[in-house]
């Protein structure tokens, strides 16, 4: 007999249901006794024991619907330490609860927070096997996270969308794409869109670089120019800032999202016409893509695998298209970012997209 908990934390991306398929096929096509806790809305559920019996039958028909079956929140891993309002130690309420319910194992899916605690329930004693979620695909120890793939086929179609208008008008667009740390949705759905600018966290831009390109676009005949540029896009200017100060500058700042000031600049500075589009969550939404399908399903797989196993203490991920277990604590705490001198960074270049930087 297997116990097994289950839960999804963090921001929601497609493809959770369908890994979540893949780890209860895998284990129940080799077992038939087993039990599935799926505790609900993330480490909430796990926190104050809600959660709901499941069977092999909840998870069939599950592997197109985006979302998640089981809910999801975030529980911030610094909060995860202090008591909630009632006085409650919220590590000490899940360990209790794993314990109460006689579990095997956590199956926690999830991404860079989600992590964090994951790490942390496994140095308290626990048994857990993770698997690495979010659009951002900044997970550190895997090549990929599901959800991505998903989320830049919907960032590319926006950027597509916006090229037709954009060649009609003449206008300048910036379409805002997800990602406050890192950048590689929107260096990839940029690419793939077609993006003559391309502005990321991880490349502090310089405003003046950015309309030259426009300009130089303009002088050869372009009528238009499109710029994809992510949610924690950074001026080298911003970037001196301390965390601290930069947080006070957004507090203050009139625009609603950064996307808003880089048009007011080029309008300023190149006194071009400037329309911003924000996709925003239609990007974590829908169904997952026919990649992350696969490739959930692989993850799920080697999950159960491991869980039959007795194998804890691992993210399931992906190296060189192979499916790989990278240790827990290897992973916790880290960003994978875009480093400035990636090939593919230097290969966009090549092609003539601008980031910014020069
Ligand atoms: O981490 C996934 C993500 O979609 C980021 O790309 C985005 O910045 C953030 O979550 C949005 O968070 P929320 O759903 O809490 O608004």
């Amino acid at each position: 007999m297997k116990r097994i908990g289950m839960l999804t934390s963090g921001g929601d991306c497609q493809a959770l249901n369908a890994a979540m398929r893949g780890v209860v096929k895998s284990i129940t096509n080799a077992e038939s006794d087993v039990e599935i806790y799926g505790f609900l809305d993330g480490y909430k559920g796990l926190i104050y024991g809600n959660f709901r019996m499941l069977t092999g039958k909840d998870f069939s028909g599950i592997l197109t619907k985006g979302g998640t079956i089981l809910g999801s929140s975030r529980t911030p891993f610094k909060l995860m330490r202090e008591p909630d309002e009632n006085g409650l130690d919220k590590v000490e309420a899940m360990k209790q609860n794993y314990h109460k319910l006689q579990l095997d194992c956590l199956v926690i899916l999830g991404g860079n927070g989600t992590h964090k605690t994951a790490n942390l329930l496994r140095e308290e004693g626990l048994n857990v096997v993770t698997l690495p979620k979010t659009i951002d695909n900044d997970l550190w120890g895997t090549d990929m996270t599901f959800g991505f793939q998903s989320a830049v086929n919907i960032a590319t179609e926006a950027i597509d969308c916006i090229h037709t208008t954009a060649a009609s008008h003449g206008r300048v667009f910036i379409v805002e794409v997800m990602g406050h740390k890192v950048g590689w949705l929107t260096l990839n759905a940029g690419m793939a869109g077609g993006a003559d600018i391309i502005l990321i966290p991880e490349i502090p831009y310089d405003i003046d670089s950015v309309v030259r390109k426009i300009d130089e676009r303009m002088k050869n005949g372009s009528r238009f120019t499109i710029l994809a540029v992510a949610e924690g896009a950074i001026s080298k200017k911003d970037a001196k800032l301390s965390k601290k100060e930069y947080k006070e500058k957004l507090k203050k700042s009139p625009f609603p999202s950064v996307s808003y000031e880089v048009a007011k600049e080029i309008q300023e500075k190149g006194g071009y016409d400037v329309r911003v589009t924000v996709p925003g969550h239609t990007q974590r939404g829908g169904s997952p893509c026919p990649y992350d399908r696969v490739f959930a399903s692989r993850l799920g797989s080697e999950a159960g695998r491991l869980i039959l196993n007795g194998e804890y203490g691992f993210m399931v991920g992906i190296k060189n298209r192979e499916i790989i277990k990278v240790p827990l604590e290897e992973v916790a705490g880290k960003l994978k970012m875009v480093s400035p001198d990636a090939s593919i960074v230097k290969e966009a270049k090549m092609l003539g997209i601008c980031f910014g930087d020069d």
